[in-house]
């Protein structure tokens, strides 16, 4: 069977879920180097996964001749670099989100991209869950009608540790969480964002303020076509790892997601108990294994990415709006330049 070569870039929480699927779960890939600025690290992941290479650099990466596609998923302010090398390499690319944590980085990236004639997926892997993929499926088939509003809550279970923030190589919390969202809403309501209202609070944990950012907040939302939405983000929801999503349409509603990991609730003396979703590892577990098995599928055979670096930065100018919404106290525009582009995407 021909093979698609793979090499991952950042093997932390979410690089290593990655690695693990495409050594294990994904037969048509062939994962031949890890690589991490903590060489420790790869080298322990390359150990327990059985990888043969593992590397302290992407330019170390790189140079593996029998690598067609990288992954990359190190924080995010080293996305748009690491697009850029990769890209210039001949490399094709799937790349967590967000694509950039601003504009000029996630431009550079896309024209990196385009120039280098490569392939760019983003990884807002919610696209593939089997819940919002049905949904999308019965939106798409004018079962709600037109959709006029979009909901939307995601609650993190575990506040991160202060030394999270202190480290600065993440975007605040539109960029790194509400991001899904912002993509969630521009496909499920088959529509693009116009404007956006947003506030933000750090009323439980003061100390985050220092570093730009806030523990819960909420966007509002206005669509090109006139439809409206809202999303409430979280990070210290403590009783589990909650995401759910609503599209109110013309003729009826989707709820999407439950709070439950598994339908089943036991009752016993003691009372009910059910299985909470407790960390997106396992909330999307099937979703992260259904993304790469396709971009692994696509680009063995040359197709377009089903998530492009336009949706990455269609969706990046929606957190960029909204950040500066919450400091302006004011509605802001979503500002994209027209011309963007995605490569051979
Ligand atoms: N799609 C999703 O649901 C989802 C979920 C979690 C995280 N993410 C994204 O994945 C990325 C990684 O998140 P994480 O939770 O795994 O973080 P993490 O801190 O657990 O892991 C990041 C890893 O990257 C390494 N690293 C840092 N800088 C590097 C560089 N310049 N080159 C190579 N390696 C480098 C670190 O040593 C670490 O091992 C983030 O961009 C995050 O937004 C996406």
């Amino acid at each position: 069977m021909k093979k698609l070569g793979v090499g991952v870039l950042g093997v932390g929480e979410m690089g290593k879920r990655h690695a693990e699927n495409l050594r294990r779960l994904v037969p048509q890939a062939r994962l031949v180097a890890i690589a991490d600025v903590a060489g420790e690290r790869a080298r322990q992941v390359a150990a327990e996964l059985e990888i043969e290479h593992w590397d302290n650099s992407l330019g170390a990466l790189l140079e593996h001749k029998d690598i067609n596609s990288v992954l990359i998923a190190t924080p995010d302010k080293f996305h748009a670099g690491a697009i850029i090398q990769a890209a210039e390499a001949g490399k094709n690319i799937l790349c967590e989100k967000p694509l950039a944590t601003n504009m000029a980085d996630a431009e550079a990236a896309l024209k990196a991209v385009e120039k280098a004639g490569v392939r760019l997926q983003i990884g807002f892997m919610r696209r593939y869950d089997p819940a919002y993929a049905a949904a999308m499926q019965r939106v798409e088939a004018g079962e709600i009608g037109e959709p006029v509003l979009f909901k939307s809550v995601g609650r993190d279970k575990d506040a991160p540790p202060m030394s999270a923030y202190q480290a600065n190589v993440n975007g605040m919390v539109f960029y790194n969480n509400t991001i899904h969202d912002f993509d969630l809403a521009r496909w499920l309501m088959k529509d693009e964002v116009r404007e956006v209202q947003s506030y933000g609070t750090v009323a439980i944990r003061p100390e985050v303020a220092k570093y730009g950012d806030v523990v819960a907040s909420v966007v509002n939302l206005s669509f090109s076509r006139g439809a409206i939405g809202n999303i409430e983000s979280y990070v210290q929801a403590v009783y589990a790892y909650d995401v759910r999503t609503e599209v109110v349409g013309s003729k009826g509603s989707i709820f999407i997601g439950s709070v439950n990991q598994a339908p089943a609730t036991f009752l016993t003396a003691h009372g009910a108990t059910r299985t909470l979703a407790d960390h997106f590892l396992t909330r999307f577990e099937d979703a992260y294994l259904a993304e790469v098995r396709d971009v692994v599928d696509n680009m063995l055979h040359d197709r377009p990415p089903r998530v492009t670096g336009e949706d990455g930065l269609r969706s990046l100018a929606i957190a960029v709006a909204a950040e500066k919404s919450l400091h302006q106290r004011s509605a802001c525009p979503v500002e994209i330049q027209a011309a963007a582009t995605s490569g051979k995407s």
